[in-house]
């Protein structure tokens, strides 16, 4: 008989199919007994039907406890009344295991406890939920990238160097040498972009973010495309571009995922091109006629970016920074020195900061002098410096964390929920 996944049963109508997946919920109703299977990729209800309360399949459906495996066979009806539209009228029933009293009941547990079974949390409807959205966001991504003609590049996670500043590395062992865990890919597809015109890394990044916030986490996902000869302008529309599609993406494939999220999806159906852009001096002007006390060089914090894009109810676009607040490698903005061509993307409902980047330095002498006022070792960066030494090119690009992204897109309080096994400050278990 052949074994079917729940999201597929409208190809198997009136046949007879078999269903492996645990228990989710039960119920009794005079000669009928309810059982709400999952199998990972929906539920179904099944019933069972006797006369004789002490039939075997009676006895062993009193056995079942919540999360018990099981496989089920018989016939799949669609059924307008159950979860899911289907149901199958169990013939036969196979437990595999009995499971042990399931610590995640339907009452509200504190996050310390969710967390510490994040293992099973998973499992939840709307974790689950979700971690699908998240699966359909990546696909979406490469997606995006692949057929622009984006050469997908795979950067180091081991590095000798800081991309993102020095305080927030995390330091490990490279046999006799000191090494550190990846903060951006970006330096690595700066030199892939002179190889290919246009890439994009995705994988894990690392920080050792010593503040506990509801936007930060140690390990994140980011997706990085680089371009030779883009500018700050260009890189600007590839980023609202790639956030519209993402949004088309989720809104067209995962509407049952949002409407279990109860997510209004009214304010991501008005995200639309070009998104408000205004210079970091007019984001600060604006702040401080909304009775925010900034001055020119203070970065944004979480309270200062929701203003902005609760003025604008779109994500804005913020670009023009002042050098001393942004990384070493950023290109300075004509007549003024003290600017540099960074672009940040705020999204809206309160989410922040979603994309970080902006044009890069390509002088090899303006990029020395830079690395020597930061402080970064000259000899690390040897090859990056090269990079503007062999037909160098004005390039830019831009990083998209996913779970910043997926936090917006699902409206979740906490960055936490958005990745399978979260790694926090101060929590690595499990
Ligand atoms: O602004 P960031 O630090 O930029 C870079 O890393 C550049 N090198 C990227 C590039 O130009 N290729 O980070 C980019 C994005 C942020 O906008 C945010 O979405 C996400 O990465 N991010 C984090 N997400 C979760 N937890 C953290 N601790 C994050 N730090 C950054
Ligand atoms: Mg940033």
């Amino acid at each position: 008989m052949k074994w079917v996944y729940i999201e597929d049963l409208e190809k198997y109508p009136e046949k007879k199919v078999e269903i492996r997946g645990w228990v989710y919920n039960k119920r009794s109703s005079g000669k009928i007994r309810f059982l709400l299977i999952r199998d990972g990729t929906g539920i179904l209800q099944c019933t069972m039907y006797s006369a004789d309360k002490d039939s075997f399949l009676f006895q062993e459906f009193d056995r079942l406890t919540q999360e018990s495996s099981l496989i089920l066979r018989g016939v799949v009806k669609k059924e307008k009344r159950a979860p899911g539209g289907y149901e199958m009228s169990i013939e036969e029933m196979d437990i595999i295991q009995i499971a042990e009293e399931y610590p995640i009941t339907p009452k509200e547990h504190g996050i310390p406890f969710l967390m510490e079974n994040r293992h099973l949390w998973l499992r939840s409807q709307k974790q689950h939920a979700i971690l699908k959205i998240r699966s359909e966001l990546i696909k979406s991504i490469r997606d995006f990238f692949d057929n622009r003609g984006f050469r997908l590049m795979d950067t180091p996670i081991l590095t000798p160097s800081a991309c993102e500043g020095t305080t927030t590395l995390f330091e490990t062992e490279y046999f006799d040498q000191k090494a550190y865990l990846s903060q951006s890919g970006q330096l690595y597809n700066e030199a892939t972009a002179m190889a290919f015109g246009k890439v994009y890394c995705f994988g894990p990044t690392f920080r050792a973010e010593k503040s506990k916030t509801r936007k930060h986490l140690i390990e994140f996902w980011m997706v990085e495309p680089e371009i030779a000869f883009a500018t700050l302008a260009d890189i600007k529309e590839l980023g609202e571009d790639l956030i519209i599609y993402i949004i088309e993406r989720t809104l067209d494939n995962r509407q049952q995922e949002l409407e279990i999220l109860e997510r209004d999806t009214g304010p991501l159906e008005a995200v639309k091109k070009p998104f408000p852009h205004i210079t970091y001096e007019e984001a600060i002007q604006i702040l401080n006629e909304n009775n925010f006390k900034m001055e020119f060089g203070d970065d944004f914090g979480a309270p200062e970016e929701a203003k902005l894009a609760e003025i604008y109810k779109m994500p804005v676009c913020v670009t023009h920074f002042p050098a001393k607040i942004k990384a070493f490698y950023m290109q300075p903005a004509d007549k003024r020195p003290d600017l540099v061509l960074g672009l940040d993307i705020l999204a809206s409902e309160g989410y922040g900061e979603i994309i970080g980047g902006g044009q890069r330095i390509h002088d090899p002498e303006l990029l020395e002098k830079k690395i020597a006022e930061h402080k970064l070792p000259q000899q690390a960066y040897k090859w990056y410096v090269d990079l503007r030494k062999f037909g160098s090119v004005p390039h830019s690009g831009f990083g998209l964390g996913v779970e910043r992204m997926l936090s917006w897109l699902c409206k979740v309080k906490h960055i936490r929920e958005t990745i399978p096994f979260p790694r926090l400050l101060y929590r690595i278990y499990p």
